[in-house]
């Protein structure tokens, strides 16, 4: 697709062959080097001359200079040399007959991009470990993961959305010891995962004691959990079976949420999928003289490589997350043949990736550099951290219920008869929450603050998602416009243009950022962009009917462009509110 930085790179590099008819000069390079000055007074595009002096053997003065004649086209209106730089302004008629054309008719697919096609990319996210509780914690990697799959589908890719579900491990143990002691299957059935919650917080509590509430830790209890799971792994069907039921329990509870953030997933291949396929790697790793036996516990040594031992199997021969992760990334090469294999979690396992990333290499794994870790800050609480065996966390269903809760309130006052009105707050208040987790960086830590993410004041999900209902709004009440030409000749509606169509440049830097936050941050300048137009450009009142017409057409392109950053973030496109 061309882009408007793309286009005037090609301009740029014919102007530099007249002024050196020698000069290698790729215009994808020069795109690269194009740069969107902050204040929009100095142009639309800068262009930094000194980086051609080597190329031109000229002052960066001089290159501006001569470039300033040499470059024209019709995306451009005016070039201006300014201390080295050349400041460009782009034309109203390339806005209005090669942008907004492309816009209305691309549709859903403007923005796309192809150099995906053909190509597999296999998503690990969410990927919750099971019986324990789905909390804010998780957000990030499954609204994160989820955003990076939309992209990269958006590029052409064809992606597999993996939830690689924690449904192995000691929390099973624990959680059989505290049900056969506390629980009951009928407050379990009813209680559904808040009846897990309770039980799992209050195992580790006694465990660990918890002096706040006075009770004194016993931990003989972790190794009757240790010996529950113990029994899980050597074939009990009565724990067995158990553990089926609890695991069925928590998918079912994770699903609510999936449903409200509209995500579902290829593949729910879990840990314990894994118990058959690791001997055949671990055994790898032994032919190969890679595993190292220390105090009965087997070990990959990576010293080497600075950093400490990857622990494949513990002294009672059990497996580790690693060697699990190294059996599923087998497994998952021979069944999608990726091109690349994306992990999401928290930066807390970053050395984890390393380490196991390190060891596939090490066994000669061509495939090792195709796998991609993505890591994202941590979150905690109004300032604390979260503490999961102790319960204090805020649950997302308990999250998502208080902000649904507090939009239902605004429409009960603002407009009670909107038709669909569950269903509106719904996608408003889990769409406020999502919209606060992605407009940060990814990799930056975060203080949740439960009231930021529920005030809809500012820069927030309702505020887009309520202009791209009033958007909806003004095209339903325009009815059919005539076919005219869009005309662009307010400051407003060029400004508006030119944030739409730098759509396809925020998707390309968002996949290789991995940073859906470019696209939050991209519909709140199109929706100041939008909502300038609107309120100083008269639409559907406009007198005449050709500006009528244009600016209608312009209102449509901006909801299409909007609906599809939309749906990269997970974010509804709510039509009414
Ligand atoms: N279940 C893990 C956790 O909650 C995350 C799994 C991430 N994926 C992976 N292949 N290791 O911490």
């Amino acid at each position: 697709m061309q882009t408007i930085k793309s286009r005037i790179a090609e301009k740029i590099v014919s102007a530099v062959v007249q002024i050196n008819a020698e000069a290698q000069l790729n215009a994808q390079d020069v795109a690269a080097m194009l740069e969107y000055p902050p204040d929009s007074n100095m142009g639309d595009l800068a262009f930094p001359c000194f980086k051609l002096s080597k190329v031109l053997r000229r002052s960066p003065v001089q290159i501006a200079a001569a470039m300033t004649e040499l470059l024209n086209d019709a995306a451009i209106d005016t070039v201006e040399a300014v201390n080295g730089y050349l400041n460009i302004k782009i034309s109203n008629t390339y806005l209005a007959q090669s942008v907004l054309p492309e816009i209305l008719d691309k549709k859903e697919n403007y923005g796309a991009q192809e150099f995906g096609k053909g190509k597999t990319v296999v998503l690990d996210y969410s990927s919750p470990n099971l019986a324990k509780p789905f909390h804010i914690g998780h957000l990030g990697t499954t609204v994160i993961g989820h955003s990076i799959k939309k992209l990269h589908e958006f590029a052409g890719y064809r992606c597999v959305g993996i939830n690689y579900i924690g449904d192995w491990g000691t929390q099973f143990g624990k959680l059989i010891v505290a049900y056969k002691k506390w629980g009951n299957r009928e407050e379990v059935e009813n209680g559904g995962v808040d009846a897990l919650v309770d039980l799992y917080v209050r195992i580790n509590n006694a465990i660990s004691g918890n002096e706040e509430i006075g009770i004194v830790a016993d931990p003989s209890l972790a190794d009757e959990a240790r010996a529950e799971f113990h029994k899980m792994e050597m074939g009990d069907e009565e724990n067995l079976a158990l553990w089926r039921w609890l695991v069925k329990l928590s998918i079912k509870a994770n699903d609510k949420i999936y449903q409200q953030l509209g995500i579902t997933f290829d593949s729910y291949k879990g840990e314990s999928s894994y118990t058959e396929d690791m001997p055949a790697q671990v055994a790898k790793l032994r032919e190969m003289g890679l595993l190292k036996i220390d105090d009965g516990a087997s070990l990959v040594d990576l010293s080497e490589y600075g950093m400490p031992p990857c622990l494949i199997l513990k002294r009672d021969g059990s497996s580790l997350y690693p060697t699990r992760d190294i059996a599923a990334a087998y497994d998952r090469k021979q069944l999608y043949d990726f091109d690349k294999c994306i992990y999401v979690t928290s930066t807390q396992q970053i050395l984890h990736f390393k380490q196991w990333y390190k060891v596939v290499e090490l066994m000669g794994y061509d495939w090792y550099d195709k796998l991609v870790h993505v890591p994202y800050g941590t979150v905690s609480i109004n300032g604390a951290k979260l503490a999961t065996r102790t319960g204090n966390v805020v649950l997302l269903k308990d999250l998502f219920e208080a902000a649904v809760d507090k939009v239902r309130g605004i429409m009960d006052e603002k407009n009670p008869n909107l038709e669909n009105k569950e269903a509106v707050a719904e996608a408003i208040g889990v769409g406020a929450i999502v919209f606060y987790y992605l407009t940060n960086n990814r990799i930056k830590d975060i203080n949740f603050s439960l009231e930021e993410a529920l005030s809809f004041e500012g820069n927030t999900g309702p505020y887009v998602q309520y202009t791209y209902a009033r958007a909806c709004s003004v095209l339903s009440r325009a009815g059919n416009v005539a076919d005219a030409p869009v005309q662009i000749t307010t400051e407003e509606e060029a400004a508006l243009v030119k944030t739409l169509c730098r759509f396809g440049e925020r998707v390309c830097s968002a996949i290789a950022d991995y940073e859906p936050s470019y696209i939050t941050r991209f519909i709140l300048d199109v929706a100041a962009a939008f909502n300038r137009f609107y309120h100083n450009c008269t639409i559907l009142g406009a007198d005449d009917p050709a500006v009528r017409a244009s600016r209608v057409k312009l209102t449509e392109a901006t909801k299409i462009v909007l609906g599809n950053a939309f749906d990269l973030i997970c974010l509804s496109k709510t039509e009414k509110v």
